[in-house]
């Protein structure tokens, strides 16, 4: 099929230049025609880059909204808690919509779109995009393959990393509930969400326990200042703001710490070592990790029952190096363990072991975050419409709001310190 693909990306921060880099890659295939950006820097960039015509380049998706259909898609890459309104003003336009996660805060939102969706017949993508990388397909094969039989239980990490807590979620976007949404639904709806594509049957009932352990008040050391800068314990500190960006920035972004350029793009777009100091000294991410404003949980487990009497316990924690997710699959004839680059796969009859090494994506691309799940997620969105075939994308609308009622349901289950029975909220 030749058709190229047009695409509006909607919100051209972190997100959406990421998934725009793909039709840089593969102008046979997809090409972005318009952009809706309210800050004019991260606006004028994504224009220059992708060389669009002045008519095309607007400050605010309601802008695009209003014209006549500009595009075959929309990537909607805005904050979580403005998704709604542009899937379901998109949806009604007939526009494909690349979305991204969490579909929306609530489960009413999550709903809302999903309607608006399938009534609009249009293909959605929700960039679950862990399903999508050659890890989880190829973990997919072996378990279809029978190698270790029924699958019973599993156990999966989430290393979230002691400084990507620190950027995203105590001093950055998701670091505030009323601000954004609680830290299951931000960071690990794509955990609860891949275990329900790896489980492949349904998830009936869910308890969970988390809590904000670490970084609060209590804890700053007597005698830091509130900003990193010109605190005393900057070099003793692991989560001093001048260690993780500045250091980092100086160490040309290659630290161990797994700190890189996207994040610095956050703080100040187009970073030079001025501008970062600048904003570490007047903006959010120049804050003491001991006194902001943060309230979202450092570390919570979640066990889920599955249907068939199968279980799966997950843990998401703070405390890490920026280690890769690790997860164990136990099944009747072996067991798999996988950390998203590799998979060892034990068969109990033979008490043998094969290791597989899985390359992250295509070589070829930059789009190399996520284990190339960014890349072939939006691989499968772009062929899905060029080839007319939803059997692309893996994290449809159906799937993806029964992995949200998931988090809901946990999250919930949280709160009210009881095991939450899942199927009465798919009713
Ligand atoms: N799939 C993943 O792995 C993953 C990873 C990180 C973030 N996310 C999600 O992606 C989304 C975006 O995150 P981000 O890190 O790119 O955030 P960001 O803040 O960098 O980007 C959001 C952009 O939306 C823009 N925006 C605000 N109002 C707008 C409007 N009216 N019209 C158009 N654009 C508008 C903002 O100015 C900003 O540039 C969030 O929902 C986030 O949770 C997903």
């Amino acid at each position: 099929m030749s058709k190229v693909v047009t695409l509006a990306i909607i919100g051209a921060g972190s997100r959406g230049s990421i998934y725009a880099q793909y039709a840089l890659e593969n102008p046979d295939k997809a090409k972005v025609v318009a952009v809706a950006e309210p800050r004019k820097t991260y606006r004028d960039n994504l224009a220059k880059i992708h060389n669009l015509q002045d008519e095309m380049v607007f400050e605010s998706w309601q802008d695009v909204a209003v014209q006549d259909k500009i595009a075959d898609a929309v990537i909607i890459s805005t904050q979580d808690h403005m998704h709604v309104e542009p899937a379901v003003a998109f949806a009604d336009l007939k526009y494909h919509i690349l979305l991204e996660k969490p579909m929306a805060p609530t489960e009413e939102g999550c709903r809302t779109i999903v309607k608006a969706t399938l009534d609009n017949e249009i293909q959605l993508s929700v960039c679950h995009v862990l399903r999508y990388t050659r890890y989880t397909q190829k973990l997919k094969e072996l378990l279809n393959s029978g190698i270790i039989g029924d699958v019973i239980s599993m156990q999966h990490l989430e290393p979230v990393a002691y400084w990507h807590q620190a950027h995203s979620f105590v001093r950055g976007n998701w670091r505030n509930q009323d601000q954004s949404t609680f830290m299951l639904l931000a960071k690990a709806c794509h955990d609860l969400d891949w275990i329900s594509y790896i489980m492949d049957t349904k998830c009936n009932y869910v308890s969970s326990f988390g809590h904000l352990s670490h970084f609060k008040k209590q804890y700053q050391p007597i005698g830091a200042s509130s900003r990193c800068l010109d605190c005393t314990f900057k070099n003793t500190c692991a989560y001093s703001a001048k260690k993780i960006y500045l250091d980092s920035f100086d160490a040309n972004c290659t630290l161990p710490s797994g700190v890189h350029k996207g994040f610095l793009e956050v703080i100040t777009p187009n970073p030079t070592r001025e501008s970062l100091e600048k904003a570490l000294l007047e903006g959010d991410y120049g804050r003491c990790v001991y006194d902001c404003d943060n309230d979202v949980v450092d570390n919570q487990v979640v066990n889920m029952d599955f249907e068939g009497g199968k279980t799966v316990s997950f843990t998401m924690t703070a405390f890490t190096d920026y280690a890769e997710r690790k997860t164990r699959i136990f099944g009747t004839k072996g067991m798999l363990e996988g950390d998203t680059s590799s998979i060892k796969a034990y068969e109990f009859l033979t008490d043998k072991t094969t290791s597989y090494d899985i390359e992250a994506s295509d070589p070829d691309s930059a789009m190399t975050l996520h284990g190339g799940g960014d890349y072939e997620i939006m691989r499968s969105f772009i062929d899905a419409i060029r080839n007319d075939d939803e059997n692309e994308i893996v994290s449809g609308a159906n799937a993806s709001l029964e992995s949200h009622l998931m988090v809901f349901a946990a999250e919930s289950a949280r709160l009210n310190k009881e095991v939450v029975k899942i199927d009465l909220m798919l009713k």
